[in-house]
């Protein structure tokens, strides 16, 4: 059988791994990690530090045929490094998969954006992220997906934890009352990353929920669903009008059956 070679870049973080999870059964799948030392007797992963290291040493040691880039880091080095795996896309039959952020969005607050919206970010995480889709979308249409996502939960994911650690220490939880959002899970992502590789998909795709919901509204369901805490909530008001931070598809629809909602999300975290 002649499975895919897929190497996903900063595999031990949370987006990262939870992909690898979902992959390695199926192809043959590779990963890197930075400072996360656990993965450093896996024979699939290499150590890779952005600042240090030329992702093209990996990448020639791979050959993969898809490369997933899903790190953080130093941001001119996320730079570098993408303008690197630009060159060697064109030099070889790889094609790349971007975990791209909504924030590229979050100059427009009056509306949800769809995929071919313009993209404008007042913060230098959205823009970083429009500097290396823009990268991508000057290369040929088949070699690249942009994969635009909300915030992901999950009961591993960091804002759970950070959440229950708030509730145990009794700290105030922060909530954005007039910030409208789409959201998703680790679970629901990696299947529709799935699909996205198995049909050899490319271009632009935003990987969230279907609806929209409030942020306040949300954080407080997901903390009814964790348990019985008394919850200390500090709302934040960034704009006196509601505001969206929300990537919905209209164009590149994924079928039924990979599509996920704000409740299925909320009702996917176990009481802890
Ligand atoms: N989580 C979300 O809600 C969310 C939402 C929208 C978009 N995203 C995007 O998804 C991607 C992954 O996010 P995440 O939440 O999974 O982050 P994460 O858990 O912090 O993982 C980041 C990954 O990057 C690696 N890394 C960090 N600094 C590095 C460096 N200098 N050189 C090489 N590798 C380095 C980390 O390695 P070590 O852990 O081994 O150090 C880890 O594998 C990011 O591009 C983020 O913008 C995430």
């Amino acid at each position: 059988m002649n499975k895919k070679k897929i190497l996903i870049l900063g595999a031990s973080g949370f987006v990262g791994n939870a992909i690898y999870k979902e992959l390695c059964s199926y192809f043959d799948t590779y990963g890197t990690y930075f400072t996360n030392r656990s993965f450093s007797s896996n024979q699939q992963f290499f150590r890779y530090d952005l600042q240090e290291d030329d992702v093209f040493q990996i990448l020639e040691k791979v050959h993969p045929d898809v490369i997933i880039s899903s790190l953080r880091g130093d941001f001119s080095a996320q730079i570098q490094a993408h303008q690197h795996i630009m060159e060697y896309l064109m030099r070889s039959k790889a094609k790349l998969y971007f975990i791209s952020s909504a924030n590229v969005f979050d100059a427009y607050s009056k509306f949800p954006s769809y995929e071919y919206d313009k993209t404008l970010s007042e913060s230098v995480y959205g823009r970083l992220k429009i500097k290396i889709e823009n990268m991508m979308m000057r290369m040929p249409s088949e070699k690249t997906g942009i994969l635009r996502i909300p915030m992901v939960f999950g009961n591993a994911s960091p804002r759970i934890r950070e959440i229950k650690t708030s509730l145990e220490q009794h700290e105030p939880i922060e909530v954005f009352p007039n910030l409208i959002i789409n959201v998703t899970n680790d679970d629901k992502l990696t299947q529709q990353i799935h699909y996205l590789i198995n049909r050899n998909k490319t271009g632009i795709y935003h990987l969230g929920s279907s609806d929209l919901i409030q942020h306040e509204e949300f954080i407080k369901e997901v903390i009814k669903r964790m348990g019985n805490y008394h919850p200390v909530f500090k709302r934040v008001y960034t704009t006196n009008e509601d505001r969206y931070l929300a990537a919905l598809p209209k164009y590149n629809k994924l079928p039924k059956n990979l599509l996920i909602s704000c409740q299925e999300v909320i009702d996917h975290h176990i009481p802890v």
